[in-house]
């Protein structure tokens, strides 16, 4: 029988759903079972958990899950006892890298919120799922500013990126940290009209016809999964 906890939880799972961009992640780590195979896990921004569920799947040593909301925190925990991952895991209740301290893994991955947004709530989600800023780079800079510090040697992390958040910004924070980027794979993913209505107008000014596609009243954007490590890492 349910207890009120469990249902609850149910209910904060429903606002954690896995989205388009977390299917796009977990395909390309699928493609490359060798990067998880034996490794030491980190996923930043955990959510309902699946990604470390399908990393605990394809063979990951461990699984670590970092969420500022504590909702998040319990839903990843009872997904990976559900799955018999539970031996392996650990998730913390936190800010980013701060859970963690000076701990290094062979593979970090994140699925962060990075939509250039300043306010408004999209429905049926936290603020917390995708708020990323006015440029979209509030959780990115400091998530690529901490990589270099928390991979083991021939590590990597893996992770979404859209189009419209700069990718070249990106891969020069990572170059101060001697760090590349190569791109897995792009997707085209829907958003909605909510989400382009709250949109920081002068991105979507700059990148309508480039990286985001209008056809009436349906606009899709351009979704990087990107992989970074060392040069020589790089796959
Ligand atoms: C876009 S969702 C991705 C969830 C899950 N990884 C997936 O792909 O379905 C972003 C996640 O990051 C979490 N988050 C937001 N800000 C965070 C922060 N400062 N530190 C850790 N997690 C954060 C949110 O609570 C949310 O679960």
């Amino acid at each position: 029988m349910s207890t009120v906890a469990d249902i609850v939880l149910d209910k904060a799972v429903a606002t954690l759903r896995p989205s388009e961009y977390t299917g796009a992640l977990i395909q390309v780590l699928r493609a490359k079972p060798q990067w998880t195979a034996g490794a030491k896990v980190l996923e930043i921004g955990s959510g309902s958990g699946v990604v470390l569920a399908a990393l605990g799947a394809l063979g990951a040593a461990s699984l670590c899950g970092v969420d500022i909301e504590r909702e998040a925190v319990a839903a990843g925990a009872r997904l990976l006892d559900e799955l018999g991952h539970g031996a392996a895991a650990q998730f913390h209740h936190g800010d980013m890298w701060q859970p963690v301290g000076r701990r290094r893994f062979d593979l970090v991955v994140a699925n962060l919120p990075h939509f250039p947004m300043t306010h408004g709530k999209l429905a049926g989600r936290r603020p917390s799922w995708s708020h990323g800023g006015a440029n979209g780079r509030r959780l990115l800079d400091p998530f690529l500013e901490g990589i270099a510090r928390h991979l083991l040697s021939g590590g990597r992390a893996v992770i979404t990126h859209n189009a419209f958040v700069g990718l070249d910004e990106s891969r020069a924070v990572l170059q101060r940290q001697g760090l590349s980027l190569a791109v897995a794979s792009t997707v085209l993913v829907p958003v909605s009209a909510e989400k382009i209505e709250l949109m920081t107008a002068d991105i979507l000014t700059a990148e309508e016809g480039r990286s985001i596609h209008r056809y009436g009243p349906y606009v899709f954007a351009d979704m990087h999964i990107v992989e970074i490590a060392a040069p020589e890492d790089l796959d």
